[in-house]
């Protein structure tokens, strides 16, 4: 799969694309019995929250080796559908994958993500050029009902903003100051919501502002993240670096593989 020139040009502009249908129900099908078995394993790479010890985040699913290794990611992301994009995106064919993640926002409890840009985090991971970007696709519907990402167009164009800590979540992260995004939301079109059923998929810059909500429904929300990142701009040393479930140490350039790499996992 190969984006039109004019979709590039939408991805600068806008800083995001959205696919509708861009797995089959048979692959997402695949892909969601890989987080049922992961769900239930013990490891750092699983992140819990709430009184159920609900999983939020699972990390690495991409990788060979490790506690959440899966085949079915592995080749997920090594299709051109996700890869290719990412490479056009970047303007780059060498590209690897700085963190994966899938995100399950238990039904009823699972959380929210305030605003912020991921180029944050991963700046201080010690990366310098904010030439990243993130290829999100939906394990089951996602909704303004069950939480689905927000985006804030064209907010890419603001650079890096000056972040707060947010400790309010499993998950800390830094995010964007209300004062900023109140002043952001003045400035740029209304916030978009990314819903869609699943296999859906969307792919977004590093400095785009995005949120979402609780989830509010009685179903999980589940979706998986691949970031990636120019070879040649991998990161340099830093004190304390994070563990490399999500500060990857595998720089080597990612290969395309066939479309039914994760159908042939079963
Ligand atoms: C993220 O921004 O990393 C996650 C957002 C979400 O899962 O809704
Ligand atoms: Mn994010």
């Amino acid at each position: 799969m190969e984006l039109t020139p004019d979709q590039v040009a939408q991805y600068d502009e806008q800083g995001y694309l959205v696919f509708p249908d861009l797995f089959s129900s048979e692959e997402v099908d695949v892909l969601r019995s890989e987080v049922d078995r992961i769900s239930k394993v013990n490891s750092p790479m699983v992140v819990r929250e709430g009184k159920d010890s609900a999983v939020k985040i699972m990390f690495r699913l991409h990788e060979p080796d490790g506690d959440t290794s899966s085949p079915a990611f592995a080749a997920a992301c090594r299709t051109s559908r996700v890869l290719r994009l990412a490479q056009q995106c970047l303007h780059d064919d060498e590209i690897y994958i700085h963190h994966c993640k899938v995100n399950m926002k238990a039904a009823i409890e699972g959380s929210a993500w305030p605003w912020h840009q991921d180029f944050h985090s991963w700046h201080l991971d010690g990366i310098t050029k904010p030439n990243m970007t993130t290829m999100t696709v939906m394990l089951t519907e996602a909704s303004e009902f069950n939480g689905c990402m927000y985006v804030l167009p064209s907010s890419h164009k603001v650079g890096r903003t000056d972040p707060r800590w947010d400790d309010s979540t499993a998950y800390k992260l830094w995010a964007a100051r209300p004062h900023d995004m109140k002043r952001f939301m003045g400035h740029f079109p209304k916030p978009v919501a990314i819903a869609g059923g699943p296999g859906t998929a969307a792919i977004f810059h590093c400095n785009l502002l995005h949120a979402s909500g609780h989830n509010l429904s009685p179903e999980d929300r589940w979706q998986v993240f691949f970031s990636f990142n120019q070879c040649k701009n991998r990161p340099t040393e830093v004190e304390n670096p994070r563990p490399d479930y999500v500060r990857s140490l595998n720089w080597s350039p990612l290969e395309i593989q066939g479309e039914d790499g994760i159908l042939t996992t079963i």
